[in-house]
């Protein structure tokens, strides 16, 4: 089954229980200028964009941004920009929202520590930071295949401990099923947290 397949379903699945969070704790008196990184077919993106936020979103993938662009409708341009884009390159815009739904872990290891510091700092104080991150039980972090960021949870706090309140997290450790079908383990952490400084 192809990308485009997975981003097709993509767009049917659920919004992630924290993004809504997210919008509950995010300080209201800051812009609503909010980035979807990693944002496949743009499921969050147009979320966002339909509760009155700019919305930035990227990935690396031609095809995600081309699928998010056809279902932009009249955000598109307006509100909403996707842009085929990496973690690492993309010139994150002062936000109060950066969503990461089962993206980030896709981030080369080398390549994450400046990726998560252009995060970071592009948050404004009062923002909020929702996403997830892959643990060590994972079937494709076992695989040790090099190119995904894997955290221990101790690991995951440390990079939420200096600029952050964390709100919640949600660890999913099970046998389950991706969006094509494959079976596999999951071992996610699902963080919100709060920018503080
Ligand atoms: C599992 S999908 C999640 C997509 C979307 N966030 C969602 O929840 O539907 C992961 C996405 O991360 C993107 N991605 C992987 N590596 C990336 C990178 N280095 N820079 C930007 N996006 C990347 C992939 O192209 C893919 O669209």
């Amino acid at each position: 089954m192809s990308e485009q397949v997975y981003y097709e379903r993509s767009l049917g699945a659920e919004v992630y229980p924290h993004l809504k969070m997210a919008l509950d704790v995010v300080d209201a008196s800051l812009p609503k200028v909010s980035v979807d990184v990693g944002c496949g077919a743009g499921r969050d993106a147009l979320f966002l964009a339909e509760r009155g936020f700019t919305v930035y979103a990227y990935d690396k993938s031609d095809a995600a941004i081309a699928c998010l662009s056809k279902m932009g409708g009249s955000y598109l341009n307006e509100t909403l920009f996707p842009q085929v884009c990496s973690f690492e390159k993309f010139e994150y815009p002062e936000s109060s929202l950066i969503s990461a739904c089962s993206s980030l872990f896709f981030c080369n290891p080398e390549l994450f520590s400046l990726a998560w510091m252009n995060i970071t700092r592009s948050l404004l104080s009062g923002g909020v930071f929702c996403g997830h991150f892959m643990g060590l039980n994972d079937s494709w972090a076992k695989m040790e295949r090099g190119d995904l960021t894997i955290h221990t949870r101790a690991e995951l706090e440390e990079l939420f401990e200096c600029d952050f309140n964390i709100i919640d997290i949600y660890e999913h450790d099970s046998e389950g099923v991706t969006l094509l079908g494959r079976k596999k383990h999951w071992h996610t952490y699902s963080v919100v947290a709060q920018k503080i400084s």
